[in-house]
């Protein structure tokens, strides 16, 4: 169907599904055990509800907004989510291209199926990016990488380092469509690259899976012995860009993460409350719960470092309620796949222009000028906040 009859980011989805692979519908699609915390995800915001207010001039609503520093039009941004030409040519760079009207930062994930150099080569002037780790068992390789995105200071302004998948999941949708390692690389342009990267493995003795979902073949070679105490120190003397913490779930780690920025101020800047858009551990909370959670227990995490968070947007309105509920950012990943399967780049292009508009609105409608007016007296968290 043409892009602009697709009028919310479920018909995209819908329609993007209709035209990839069953393959990659699989990969994307799928979610840990029983996609529980996936379902919950964007079933925590409809349970939030909006306390409008009336009587204001919301002729125009802003939604400019700074990251991390950078000044953004947006407080949308793109998660990191792997192999994105699975959907269609364009892939990362498509997804850049396609933002470019809506001045949104990009984070690149380490499993991208373009390299770094690639997606930033034909954005727009003023694109921002971000650059997403695993950390590697072999350090070398992932010390290697922080060399070459530290090569291009204009495009990455920061490291967010994934916490929240140390070791693979039960993803079943994606393990029966039993993609073979050899197909996944194929499909993508770094296919050399990985190819390398597999014989060095199998030279070292390690043995990929060859029948493994693709989520655990990208896995291979992730480590999973990340600490406070050495794994941020390590990531410091291989970096200077400012660090975000991706995959905090509870108040605990965030005021953790806080203490942290604060003893060693020009490291970790921001945390990112996401479960993996259920990926990675059933059951574990959306993020607007861990917001939740934060605001009743260690407000000051506010202070220290900017809070992010992703899962389940569908709605400019999921968007705003995650704002006054102090997130300085919402991230999508899904979605821009989706955008990216339903019509390449200009997929990605209507998906933001539906939910730049809905935020739009929504801003309007509840009083709001200015993203900085958002803030807890817009909302009502009776429902989720029962017992
Ligand atoms: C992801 N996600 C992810 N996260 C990450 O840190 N590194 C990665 O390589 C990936 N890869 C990835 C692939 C696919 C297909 C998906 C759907 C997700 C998680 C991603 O960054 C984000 O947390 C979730 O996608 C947010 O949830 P929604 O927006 O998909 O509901």
């Amino acid at each position: 169907p043409p892009l602009d009859t697709l009028l919310n980011l479920d018909e995209i989805e819908a329609a993007a599904t209709t035209q990839i692979s069953k393959k990659c519908w699989a990969y994307y699609f799928s979610a840990s055990d029983d996609l529980h915390t996936k379902a919950l995800n964007n079933l925590a915001y409809r349970n939030i509800l909006l306390r409008p207010r009336v009587f204001v001039d919301v002729t125009t609503a802003s939604t400019s907004t700074t990251l991390l520093g950078h000044p953004v039009s947006t407080p949308l941004y793109v998660s990191p989510a792997a192999m994105a030409r699975l959907a269609h040519p364009d892939g990362e760079a498509g997804i850049a291209r396609g933002i470019s009207r809506f001045g949104a930062m990009q984070l690149v994930s380490h499993n991208a199926s373009m390299s770094p150099e690639q997606i930033v080569a034909d954005a727009a002037p003023g694109q921002l990016f971000g650059w997403q780790l695993y950390v590697q068992t072999n350090r070398a390789k992932s010390e290697a990488m922080l060399a070459r995105i530290a090569r291009m200071p204009d495009r990455y302004k920061c490291v967010v380092l994934t916490l929240d998948a140390p070791v693979p999941s039960k993803r079943e949708d994606d393990e029966r469509a039993g993609i073979e390692a050899r197909l996944v690389m194929e499909s993508a342009r770094a296919a050399e690259e990985q190819q390398q990267q597999q014989e060095e493995k199998k030279k070292e003795g390690e043995k990929p899976d060859s029948n493994a979902g693709v989520g655990k073949q990208l896995f291979f070679g992730t480590a999973a012995d990340l600490t406070w105490e050495t794994t941020l120190p390590w990531l410091r003397r291989h970096t200077d860009l400012p660090i975000v913490l991706k995959g905090i779930q509870t108040h605990e780690d965030a005021y953790l993460a806080a203490r942290y920025a604060r003893r060693h101020p020009g490291t970790v800047r921001a945390i990112i409350l996401s479960n993996h858009g259920g990926r990675s551990l059933d059951t574990s909370p959306p993020a607007v719960h861990t917001l939740l959670e934060i605001r009743k227990y260690c407000p000051e995490v506010f202070d220290a470092v900017e809070v992010w968070v992703d899962g389940g947007i569908r709605r400019g309105t999921d968007i705003v309620k995650a704002l006054c509920l102090g997130a300085k950012a919402v991230g999508v990943g899904r979605a821009a796949l989706w955008g990216l399967g339903a019509g390449g780049w200009k997929g990605v292009d209507r998906t933001f222009e539906i939910l730049h508009a809905e935020i739009q609105t929504c801003m309007k409608m509840m009083g709001a000028k200015d993203l900085s007016e958002l803030g807890p007296r817009f909302i009502n968290t009776r429902m989720v906040e029962r017992d």
